[in-house]
């Protein structure tokens, strides 16, 4: 039996964090020899929200570059950019034609980013997960590895799928696969510097709530001496008087690659004023390889053309003959 297959991807919306980190690139780095991988920078995606068609491109570019630089390898894995395998929005739009708008209405990213836009909510915004089913299915992707957030997005992934092999399909020979969420317990949620009951994102206008994976080692360090802790003296995981505490022990565990319980154990007497410096060198230690590969890449454009070219032949093989399937069990006409 062949490996089975993991679809993800990141939208290039600014600066990489941790959360996008360690909530899903680390997962996909460690695990991807276990796996045939397709890995794409979902530049689609990007465009749900006010965009600035100048940095888009570029943006675009550094994703795929970071996702070299934090370990991806090409033995195993394939990198690719969404908008350049135009069957991904072809699918989305045979979905599309089969998903209940309230299914979307009912999302809970939709819901908190429509907020934010006020009246004026693109179309786009409501659509994102089913552009994000077809991402997956179009792969018959067995695994997807993402962060806690996504989790609701992959569910209707496969409510959408169900209801095409339902449709259209018979049970013998299902027309499309269900794709099954991969989610670690830590790491899957990264909470912000800032305030430890909100998840870190990108979205936050305060740079201070989140480290990106590109900020250099006095940036780290401003953040982390900065960020909210709180007055009790000693540090605990799991109690939910003390988010901030959890979240920050976490990112000690999983930057320092140590045990929860080695942790507990070094930090638990620890005070904040000695476990601050602890964390600001790890995290700079723990980034800096990242960057310097980062920044090797980038200074190599045709290598990472040449990356996205052979990421894109293989993955569009794979894409057009599932569209072709549903376009054939949706009974449309075969091109002439
Ligand atoms: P994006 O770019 O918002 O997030 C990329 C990945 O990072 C994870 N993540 C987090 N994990 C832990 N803690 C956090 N604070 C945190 N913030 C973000 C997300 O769960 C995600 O895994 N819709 C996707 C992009 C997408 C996709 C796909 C993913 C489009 N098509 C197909 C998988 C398969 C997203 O949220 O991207």
């Amino acid at each position: 039996m062949g490996k089975q297959r993991v679809l993800s991807g990141v939208q290039p919306t600014g600066n990489l964090h941790l959360g996008n980190y360690l909530g899903a690139i680390r997962n996909w780095v460690d695990r991807q020899h276990e796996y045939e991988n397709y890995f794409c920078v979902v530049d689609l995606h990007a465009i749900t929200v006010p965009h600035d068609p100048t940095t888009l491109a570029n943006d675009t570019y550094a994703i795929a570059a970071l996702y070299l630089a934090c370990g991806i390898e090409l033995d195993d894995s394939h990198i690719f950019i969404q908008s350049h395998i135009s069957a991904h929005s072809e699918l989305t739009w045979l979905l599309n034609c089969i998903t209940p708008v309230n299914w979307l209405q009912g999302m809970i990213q939709f819901k908190e980013k429509a907020v934010k836009q006020g009246e004026n909510v693109g179309t786009g915004l409501l659509d994102y997960p089913v552009l994000m089913a077809a991402d997956i299915l179009l792969y018959d992707a067995d695994k997807v590895p993402v962060g806690e957030d996504q989790k609701q997005h992959i569910e209707l992934t496969r409510d959408i799928a169900i209801r095409i092999n339902h449709q259209f399909g018979n049970p013998d020979s299902p027309i499309l696969k269900l794709p099954d969420p991969l989610i670690q317990k830590s790491g899957a949620r990264v909470m912000s510097l800032t305030d430890g009951t909100s998840k870190m994102s990108k979205s936050d206008p305060s740079e201070m709530s989140r480290i990106n994976l590109l900020d250099p080692p006095d940036a780290i360090a401003k953040k982390i001496k900065r960020c909210k802790t709180d007055p009790v003296r000693g540090l605990e995981f799991d109690n939910p008087d003390r988010p901030e505490c959890h979240n920050l022990l976490t990112l000690y565990q999983l930057l320092s690659g140590k045990t929860k319980e080695a942790v507990q154990s070094e930090c638990g007497d620890m005070g904040w004023g000695q476990f601050k410096p602890l964390l600001t060198e790890t995290a700079i230690a723990a980034l800096k390889p990242i960057q310097d590969k980062y920044n090797d890449i980038q200074s190599d454009r045709a290598y990472l053309e040449s990356v996205l070219r052979q990421g894109r032949e293989n993955a569009e093989a794979i894409a057009n003959a599932t569209l072709d399937r549903v376009k054939s069990a949706m009974g449309f006409s075969k091109p002439l």
